[in-house]
């Protein structure tokens, strides 16, 4: 847009740019600039207007984004163009994702790059590689304390390792997501030390007091997110002698974004990862990104602004990467974290659907589906460019984001609906085979999350203990259904490595002293490769848990419906056990219904019930079903589809 004041501000600053820029070719930087100035300018305004040096620090951050724009490739100058004509490129049905640690999957970089043939072989092809910037060797949150923005942590690799696996990616159409912890730094940062030396520059990057006065203001209404490991939200710093912010570890010092020049460097690093090639950005714990007393200090307005100006900086140089929100929050918080009042995301384009999979896991546990289905229906629409990440599992705890309204309106009570799903994963509920582990306990709200491989928790690791082959066959089919839900629920599936073979809880990490109190290392585990060997041996159960996804990943790939535009429509059945859902096919007429059957026993369902949401799908009477992951016709007993325990299916109804 076009307005008068903003418009004549980029002209001064344009006038000040140094021949060093402004001798270089800019043509696209100089439309896109223009394009989203006005937004950019009054978002800038918003945070920093009030400040006495806001011109000069707009200033600064155009150089910036100018500056990364001629360090950019002309390769992927290129790919930002083709992105930008097909702007709906990652809503596709062709993307399925993996999360890995290079040296939990791999030993390290040059050992994953031999490993690309894998993710072929699976079919993924989206690989985010969890945090590997450089950290302190014991206090780093498994790579979320981070003390050098521009370099690879040395037990994993260099930039060039990077740049080949990138290089390596490319040529298989493969996407490369890496993290940016934007919220915070590690105390070792080269900031936090110049802090710590008495720098007053860099105390202002971060929140420093001399004494308790405002802490115990934030410490009223502020919610502790590790309440066992990091108690409190402030840390002393003995050196200083002055209070640091540290919601997360006592070693991770929140970043003051109150401070421009905060900012314009962390813009300055997403900028400079970009230009390694990086499709995707994931931005960690976006929720907490702006601090204010009286509150949570999580999802406040400016941190949502934060985002919307790192989205359109980020379009002016790079337009073709896009961001991943890590906003872990309550459900009608998440789905803002795309933008609000829009058609395409204005903050980040892809979030992760915390609410779905944590209400997979009540299905889990209640072994039926009215959870989900109350939850699903409340999950609003997302913006029409945009998309969901669908995982079951990552390397945090799972939370019970869904909202107590929600548990009321099916009829459990909240707090002990919460409990028994506590207690149900951690094993203490008597007809339970789930191995999780707690996390977060707080005695204080009695509030806790779980940690656990998929595979323990589905109860596997219990079934093969006890050798059990009915118990392992059935976890199998629970673990298989899980993944049928995300692959065809609408946005990117993700999986978790280890998951597509099986792997269960490491329970090293309690010998470890940096990490025995965070439960979260026991599902972080290392690849067993003789265990994966295995996927191709029949009857294994890597093999059986390996070639269902491989398939159902192939299938996916081939059925427009499920691409995400908006074309979900939840079924309800009278049936508890089952959750369904019409994908439908906005390119034609191959609807997709999805259905699952959540329950240990064989459930019906009585096609009839369902002509509503049908009609659009033929004359019912006269149609072939089809199960298009079998590739078989679904059993029928008169009129009803059978579904055997935890079986789901795909039918295609012409
Ligand atoms: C994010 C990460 C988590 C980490 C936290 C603090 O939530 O996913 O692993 O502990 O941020 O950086
Ligand atoms: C994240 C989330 C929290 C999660 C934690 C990592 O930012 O807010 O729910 O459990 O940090 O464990």
């Amino acid at each position: 847009m076009y307005e008068q004041l903003s418009h004549s501000i980029l002209n001064e600053i344009l006038d000040q740019l140094k021949p060093e820029i402004t001798d270089k070719e800019l043509n696209h930087f100089y439309t896109r600039l223009g394009a989203n100035f006005y937004s950019l300018f009054s978002l800038f305004q918003k945070l920093y207007g009030k400040r006495h040096d806001f011109k000069y620090q707009l200033l600064k951050l155009v150089e910036v984004m100018a500056r990364q724009y001629i360090m950019r490739s002309s390769l992927l100058k290129q790919q930002d163009l083709a992105r930008e004509k097909d702007f709906n490129w990652f809503l596709h049905q062709k993307w399925v994702g993996m999360t890995l640690y290079a040296d939990g999957f791999a030993e390290d970089l040059p050992d994953l790059a031999k490993k690309i043939d894998y993710f072929t072989e699976l079919g993924v092809n989206l690989v985010h590689i969890m945090p590997i910037l450089e950290c302190p060797k014991n206090a780093s949150d498994g790579g979320y304390a981070v003390s050098n923005y521009h370099k690879i942590d040395e037990r994993v690799g260099d930039l060039q390792d990077i740049s080949i696996i990138a290089n390596l990616m490319k040529e298989r159409d493969i996407l490369l997501v890496l993290d940016i912890v934007v919220n915070h730094t590690s105390n070792e940062h080269e900031w936090a030390e110049k802090a710590r030396q008495g720098d007053r520059k860099y105390q202002d990057y971060y929140y420093i007091f001399n004494n308790r006065e405002i802490p115990d203001m934030f410490e009223k209404t502020l919610p502790e997110v590790f309440p066992q490991t990091a108690p409190g939200n402030f840390t002393y710093d003995k050196e200083m002698g002055k209070w640091v912010m540290t919601i997360f570890n006592n070693y991770q010092w929140d970043l003051n974004y109150q401070n421009p020049a905060v900012f314009i460097e962390m813009l300055d690093i997403l900028l400079f990862w970009a230009n390694q090639g990086v499709d995707i950005l994931r931005l960690d714990a976006v929720a907490f990104l702006w601090k204010k007393i009286g509150g949570s200090s999580q999802n406040e307005e400016e941190a949502h602004i934060l985002l919307q100006l790192f989205k359109d900086c980020c379009q002016v140089t790079a337009p073709g990467t896009l961001f991943i929100a890590e906003a872990i929050v309550a459900p009608l918080e998440i789905v803002k974290y795309f933008g609000e009042d829009a058609i395409n995301a204005k903050e980040c384009e892809i979030a992760y659907n915390a609410t779905f999979m944590a209400l997979l896991w009540d299905a889990v546990a209640t072994k039926n589906a009215k959870l989900i289905r109350q939850g699903v229906r409340n999950l609003p629409d997302k913006l029409e460019r945009a998309t969901w990440l669908n995982y079951i599992r990552c390397h945090d705890d799972i939370g019970l984001g869904f909202t107590d309204d929600d548990i009321l309106q099916v009829g459990y009570e909240p707090r002990s609906h919460r409990q028994f799903l506590l207690n149900y994963f951690s094993g203490k509920f008597e007809d339970t085979a789930a191995r999780g582990l707690l996390f977060g306990q707080n005695p204080k709200n009695n509030d806790a999350r779980i940690s656990g491989t998929l595979t323990s928790l589905i109860g596997l690791e219990s079934a093969l203990e006890e050798n059990n082959q009915h118990k392992i066959d059935l976890s199998i089919q629970h673990i298989v259904l899980l993944h049928a839900m995300i692959f065809s629920f609408g946005g990117i599936p993700l999986i978790y490595y280890g998951d597509e073979i099986g792997t269960l809880n490491d329970y090293s990490f309690m010998g470890n002293l940096s990490k025995a109190n965070d439960t979260r290392w026991a599902h972080r585990p290392k690849i067993d490769w003789q265990k994966a060997q295995k996927r191709k041996i029949e009857g294994s159960i890597e093999y059986t848990i390996f070639t269902a996804l491989q398939r159902m990943i192939k299938v996916r790939k081939e059925i427009s419906a499920f691409g995400d535009f908006n074309n979900r429509e939840l079924i309800n059945l009278s049936n508890p056990h089952l959750f369904a859902f019409l994908r439908l096919d906005i390119h034609g007429k191959n609807h997709i219904l999805v259905i699952g059957n959540f329950d240990a026993s064989y459930q019906y369902l009585n096609l009839a019930e369902m002509h509503h949401n049908l009609f659009r799908l033929n004359d019912m009477n006269n149609n072939i079903i089809i199960d298009l992951y079998s590739g078989e016709s679904p059993t029928m007993f008169k009129d009803q589809l059978v579904l055997s325990p935890f079986r789901f299916y795909w039918l295609s109804i012409n």
